[in-house]
């Protein structure tokens, strides 16, 4: 662990540090957790975040590698943002959105419509990535409904797609881990092949793999076609499936074949918006370079929205849906709410957010620093130990193979990340990387050889074809 010099001496961090954990434990039940496995893995207790740095009670610090479930696009505590939330927070933290509205609301609706060049619009507010999810499923069928195609009650997903937890979103989810359990409870979706690109055959390229997935939305849609409301799909990378990138093709056949079978598309960007697939929404990437854009009918925005710092989802939707809900029939409005739906505090966060990509020109900084991530770990290629090195925008993430990984291989490899000074949690033997937009020549070449002391501390016994693993010379978390 990366122990701050100056605090080895002090007296009591570390037994404070066991403190909370042990408090943690005996109170809080953590999300995405066996409880009993936290005696042998205890929570991390952080103190406090600076930059892409959290730092715990004992003086060690740690690289936000994951962005802390891939929310925080800034850093912690960036200045710019905490401005924003002190002025918020001194004029109007909330009011219920129902009756009355606020300019952090109506200004990043505004925002968001004129980035998606006006398409999309109407933003309806929520907390959480899943009651997104939750509103587009429920909004496409009641649009449907109010053309008087109540039929259309039936929903598509993609294999290995994950949206949420809640009971809607997790039935249009296939990761097996989270949905299994509650199989009983959940509505029938439809499952159509993932484009996934690792499922390449000899010969084919990731725009084949697309070809065949399409094919077999195709087929059903011939078939079902009147039942279906939506189809909905993570744009270009299925990150909880472990990071599984497809061919863009993919996105411009799935809006084709919708158009076709009158189904609406509904993008799920909880994951991939705000920058992290390279362009502000990923499924500006679906049309051809030169060629006019192509936009869902839905798209669900969250996480990177507000930066890391308040829980706030959203929905965005074309006006010709928007309208159908407008009558003078009250049940025919979209009568759903949260109690902080359109919550001001984190709608102005989202505000800073959005400030930052435009003063910062995010985008083009990170097209500038990926390459020279995708540089420092371009190595791994070679380590026979691995499979499956890939990259998009601002996600990188290689596989191990199970005869390699052996047994937890998640947890001793995020506990190996913390003896290296990084917070890393791979997917199963999916190690990734979703790292804060504040990489640099420095902090690339560190996390890369932290990765790879990482990975052969984990694998233990298993050698590669390469040795150099030293840490690099400039080394930001020691310096
Ligand atoms: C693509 C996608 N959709 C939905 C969700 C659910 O978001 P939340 O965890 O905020 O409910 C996630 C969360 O990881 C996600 O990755």
């Amino acid at each position: 662990m990366l122990i701050d010099p100056a605090l080895r001496q002090s007296d009591g961090r570390a037994e404070t540090q066991a403190a909370w954990q042990r408090r943690s434990i005996d109170n809080v039940w953590h999300p995405c957790t066996q409880m009993q496995r936290l005696g042998t893995v205890p929570p991390l207790p952080i103190a406090r975040g600076e930059g892409a740095w959290l730092h715990d009670y004992a003086g060690a610090r740690y690289f936000d590698a994951n962005s802390s479930w891939w929310v925080n696009l800034f850093g912690h505590a960036d200045a710019r943002i905490n401005a924003a939330l002190r002025d918020q927070l001194e004029t109007l933290p909330h009011v219920m959105l129902a009756g009355c509205t606020h300019a952090p609301a109506v200004e990043l609706a505004e925002r968001l419509r004129t980035m998606t060049g006006g398409v999309l619009g109407h933003a309806f507010y929520a907390s959480d990535g899943a009651s997104a999810v939750e509103i587009a499923l429920k909004m496409s069928f009641h649009a449907w409904r109010n053309q008087g195609r109540s039929d259309k009650n039936e929903f598509v997903c993609v294999r290995q797609g994950y949206h949420g937890e809640t009971l809607g979103a997790l039935a249009v989810t296939d990761v097996a881990v989270f949905r299994n359990t509650y199989d009983p409870l959940l509505m029938r979706a439809h499952l159509v092949m993932s484009p996934d690109a690792r499922q390449a055959l000899d010969g084919e390229t990731a725009a084949d793999v697309a070809a065949r997935a399409l094919g077999d939305v195709r087929v059903l849609f011939e078939a079902r076609h009147e039942h279906i409301a939506a189809f909905i799909v993570e744009p270009l990378v299925q990150c909880a499936a472990g990071m599984a990138m497809h061919d863009p093709a993919y996105l411009r056949g799935v809006r084709a074949l919708c158009d076709e079978f009158e189904v609406h598309l509904i993008a799920d960007e909880i994951a991939v918006g705000c920058g992290r697939t390279g362009s502000f929404f990923a499924f500006e990437q679906a049309a051809r370079p030169g060629e006019a854009p192509l936009w869902p009918d839905f798209v669900c925005l969250s996480k990177g929205i507000s930066g890391g710092y308040l829980p706030l989802s959203l929905v965005l939707t074309r006006d010709a849906i928007y309208e159908v809900f407008l009558d003078d029939d009250v049940a025919r409005g979209f009568l759903h709410s949260h109690s902080y739906t359109g919550n001001a505090l984190a709608c102005r966060a989202a505000l800073a957010v959005l400030d930052r990509f435009a003063e910062d020109d995010v985008l083009a900084r990170n097209r500038a620093t990926a390459p020279l991530l995708s540089a420092a770990l371009a190595p791994l290629a070679d380590d026979t130990r691995i499979e499956h090195l890939r990259h998009k925008g601002m996600i990188w993430a290689f596989d191990v193979p199970p005869d390699v990984a052996g047994e937890r291989f998640a947890e001793r490899f995020h506990l190996a990340g913390r003896a290296n000074g990084l917070l890393i949690r791979p997917i199963g033997r999916t190690v990734y990387l979703m790292p804060p937009y504040v990489l640099d020549d420095d902090l690339a070449a560190w996390l890369a050889a932290r990765v790879r002391a990482t990975l052969d501390e984990t694998l233990g016994g298993h050698t590669s074809t390469r040795s150099d693993n030293a840490a690099c010379a400039s080394d930001p978390a020691t310096a």
